[in-house]
């Protein structure tokens, strides 16, 4: 049976959260602000392609929440930051975290998700022991994934914190690294870090050049949906608030120096996935008959047939074919479980993108159409086009 969560007396804290206008980081600042409503809150984001202010609109608004549009490469910002803020806890979401652009251009990866937590460690390292700001009670919280592991067969045990490094694609690669030197900031100079390494997410302000987003966005759109090779790799699926409260267990209670693996345990077949996303609108479209209004370009989905739209196109290279996440030392010392069944996660994550058009109309901007048209166009002509 699962331990129950553990908890601990916390005085107020001020948060650096670096990558906040992303997927998890916008998500995790929602829940942050709504479980600690005294501590106060900065972003620290670059705004790239994948960064949105627009996410952080619920708590723009907010007394305790602070947003700064900069580089985690610029030491001497962070340093600012950190200072005038005076930040005793950052948690560091900011990095290029897309597999498929990781493999067409490795080094904004190679920026970011190593130079950058570089940057950061030596900011952190510099105000906190060095200038001996919150000496004592300052923390280093590092955002990683399950892909630094590598890829499992199907009989494979799990990936534990004690799996060795395999990372396959630039992107795991880059993060692996920065693992590694968030790691070596500990055991040289004493940094009190923390980083957990989660398996895949999904929700809302899920970037649509990720599978479930673009899937549900291509249905409304009447777009293929493009399977890779044969479309039987596996994932484990976890709700982004979910992910949220464990990292928070993870800060509030989780050993010095050490990793804790983050998972929903929850495997899919991409495929299956797929099929079921397709079930969940077509039923949307039957259940809401105003839906065939709102978007009428979804002509399967009205017709209760979006799984047509299935297009099996070339496999991605070097593609991971299994992730899976054992839970244990999250379970036994954190206390940690997954809240959200996949079966509720995904209908809400399909409600929210029906009810959310304005969003991810407004973020299919002309950056992220060449994205599509180069990425799909090489396996497939048709995807990149558009109708
Ligand atoms: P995302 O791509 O949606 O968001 C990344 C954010 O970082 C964006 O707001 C972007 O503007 C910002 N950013 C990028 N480069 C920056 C820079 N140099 N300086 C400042 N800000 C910068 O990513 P995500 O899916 O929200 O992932 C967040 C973190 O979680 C990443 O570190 C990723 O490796 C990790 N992670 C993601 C998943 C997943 O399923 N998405 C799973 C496990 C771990
Ligand atoms: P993705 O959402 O890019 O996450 P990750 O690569 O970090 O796991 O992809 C999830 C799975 O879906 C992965 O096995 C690749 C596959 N996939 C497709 O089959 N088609 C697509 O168009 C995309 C974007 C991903």
């Amino acid at each position: 049976m699962a331990a129950k969560e553990k908890t601990k007396n916390r005085t107020m804290s001020n948060l650096l959260v670096t990558g906040g206008a992303g997927f998890i980081g916008a998500n995790f600042v929602h829940y942050w602000m709504k479980t600690y409503p005294q501590d106060k809150v900065v972003v620290l984001d670059a705004l790239t392609y994948a960064g949105n202010k627009a996410n952080l609109d619920p708590v723009a608004e907010n007394p305790n929440f602070f947003f700064c549009h900069g580089n985690i490469c610029d030491t001497a910002l962070v340093e600012m930051l950190l200072k005038e803020h005076r930040i005793d806890t950052l948690v560091h979401f900011a990095a290029e975290s897309h597999v498929d652009r990781s493999i067409t251009g490795p080094d904004a990866f190679i920026e970011t998700n190593i130079i950058g937590t570089h940057s950061l460690l030596k900011a952190a390292k510099k105000i906190w022991l060095d200038e001996g700001l919150n000496k004592e009670s300052h923390r280093f919280h590092h955002v990683s994934t399950d892909e630094v592991y590598g890829t499992l067969g199907p009989e494979d045990p799990a990936f534990s914190e004690t799996t060795p490094y395999a990372p396959n694609s630039p992107y795991s690669a880059s993060k692996a690294a920065s693992d590694h030197l968030v790691r070596a900031y500990h055991h040289t100079y004493g940094l009190k870090v923390t980083t957990s390494n989660c398996s895949n997410n999904y929700g809302p302000y899920h970037f649509p050049e990720k599978l479930i987003p673009l899937v549900i966005t291509n249905i409304l759109q009447d777009k293929p949906l493009p399977i890779y090779g044969d479309g039987q790799q596996i994932r484990d699926w976890l709700y982004v608030e979910d992910h949220a409260r464990g990292i928070d267990l993870v800060i509030k209670n989780g050993q010095l120096g050490e990793c804790y693996n983050i998972g929903g345990v929850n495997e899919w077949a991409n495929i299956d996935i797929v099929k079921l996303i397709c079930r969940l609108v077509d039923q949307a479209f039957v259940e809401c008959p105003l839906l065939a209004e709102r978007f009428p370009k979804a002509a399967k989905a009205s017709e209760g047939n979006s799984a047509a739209l299935i297009t099996y196109v070339e496999d991605r290279a070097g593609h991971d074919r299994r992730y899976a996440i054992d839970p244990t030392r999250s379970n036994n010392e954190l206390g940690y479980e997954p809240r959200e069944t996949f079966d509720s996660g995904i209908a809400k994550t399909v409600n929210w993108f029906l009810n959310n058009e304005e969003w991810w109309s407004a973020v299919m901007d002309g950056s992220y159409q060449s994205w599509i048209k180069e990425q799909y166009q090489v396996t497939n002509p048709t995807l990149g086009a558009s109708k």
